[in-house]
């Protein structure tokens, strides 16, 4: 049965070659006097990207500060000195260059502009919502997060080790530039965990228990299909355009809500367990996923089992003949199959970390207390749960 949904994916996307040239007349169409640029380690600047999109700002006679260093799992003091940043040079605009990292760091900073009497780590900590956002953009160089068209944004408190997500449409970029082309540059392990990701987000969205259209389906299965038949040609032909463009759209439309229509609004427990490894390991987004999904699936496969069946039969072409619980579990094996043939991690030994049982309670801990009683859809987890999730991942 489709449930009721509102679909808004208000970003305008200019995406293909040459597009970055045209950063500061996009710019000029929201009338801002002052941008900020927020970017990463050094990316952006070695590929020549941030020279021109300074160039293209100077065109259009727009002031513009800079903030770099952004790191991977972007922490919070990061933002908080952008805020104090923005108000010192008067920022209403804010652009990110680079990935999900520059572009979270943007909206946060952009919260904060907005309410400036207001600690914006509320925000994450969900004490309070937010009224105002200043408007973001975003120049994207990997294909991974879809915060170019996501209404999300992940910050860590470097501090207390504590990843957090706030999901607002308030923070929707109003532009995204995509050229594929930017993308050739990234480490292959940068590659494949992003695409990770992408197929993450939508199967966030696909294993639940509640409600399902028939359309958003074949949108999903055809998103990740194809997805991974260009992970598999990135890994051994990384300078591939079209396998760049095809996985730098997938990147948006797994993540702009467009394959969760009419269902509950997705699982998202992998995320959340995740979340926590990246705040505790400051592991790659992506790569934790892998890690974790094995064994989150295995372990809810039978309360969700006609969706693992579909799965298993629609994306990962399982024609195995066998009781709905062998073709389940046949199908979380080629996923398995698929993040080795693409150099990804299927347990956290293999992610390098070694998590204690003291660290993983507090983990689940901590994950249970993010959730803020949305703990899954294809299955409701406990904080115990949580915990057999993590260990059987190690
Ligand atoms: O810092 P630089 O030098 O730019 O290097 C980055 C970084 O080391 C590098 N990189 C990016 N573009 C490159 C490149 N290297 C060479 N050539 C290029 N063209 O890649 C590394 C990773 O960058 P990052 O921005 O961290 O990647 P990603 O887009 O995967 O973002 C990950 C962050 O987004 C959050 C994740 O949790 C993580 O913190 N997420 C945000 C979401 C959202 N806002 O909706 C949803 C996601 O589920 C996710 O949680
Ligand atoms: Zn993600």
């Amino acid at each position: 049965m489709a449930y009721n949904f509102e679909y808004y994916a208000p970003t305008r996307v200019y995406f293909g070659r040459g597009e970055e040239k045209n950063t500061g007349r996009y710019i000029r169409r929201y009338g801002a006097q002052n941008v900020m640029l927020v970017y990463g380690g050094s990316s952006a600047g070695r590929s020549g990207l941030l020279d021109l999109i300074r160039q293209s700002l100077r065109d259009e006679n727009i002031a513009f500060s800079e903030i770099g260093g952004v790191v991977p799992n972007p922490h919070l003091d990061k933002v908080y000195e952008g805020i104090s940043l923005g108000r010192k040079n008067g920022t209403d605009f804010l652009l990110a260059v680079g990935g999900g990292s520059a572009i979270d760091t943007a909206k946060a900073i952009a919260y904060g502009l907005a309410e400036p009497e207001q600690d914006v780590w509320e925000l994450y900590e969900h004490t309070r919502k937010a009224k105002k956002c200043l408007p973001v953009a975003g120049v994207l160089t990997i294909a991974a997060a879809g915060s170019e068209t996501s209404k999300g944004s992940v910050i860590t408190n470097e501090k207390t080790g504590s990843k957090r997500a706030y999901d607002d449409n308030l923070a929707r970029p109003v532009f995204a530039i995509m050229n594929p082309e930017y993308t050739v540059t990234l480490p292959d392990y940068q590659t494949e965990a992003g695409c990770v990701d992408i197929m993450m987000h939508t199967m966030e969205r696909y294993f639940t228990n509640g409600g399902n259209m028939e359309i958003t389906d074949a949108l999903a299965e055809g998103l990740l299909r194809t997805v991974m038949k260009n992970a598999v040609i990135l890994h051994t032909d990384p300078q591939n355009y079209d396998a760049r463009a095809e996985v730098m759209w997938a990147g948006s439309l797994a993540h702009n809500d467009l394959t969760g229509c009419g269902n509950d609004g997705g699982d998202f427990m992998s995320h959340k367990l995740e979340h926590e490894l990246g705040g505790m390991f400051d592991v790659t987004h992506g790569a934790g996923l892998a890690a974790i999904w094995p064994s989150w699936a295995r372990y809810v496969k039978a309360s969700c089992l006609p969706r693992f069946v579909r799965y298993a039969e629609n994306v990962m072409g399982v024609s195995l003949r066998g009781t709905d619980e062998e073709i389940a579990e046949a199908g979380i094996r080629a996923m398995e199959g698929f993040y080795r043939q693409i150099g990804m991690p299927v347990n956290m030994a293999e992610l390098g970390i070694a998590p204690s049982d003291e660290q993983i309670r507090e983990m689940a801990g901590r994950c249970m207390a993010a959730c803020g009683g949305h703990t899954g859809s294809a299955k409701v987890l406990t904080e115990e749960d949580m915990v057999r999730i993590y260990t059987n991942a190690r």
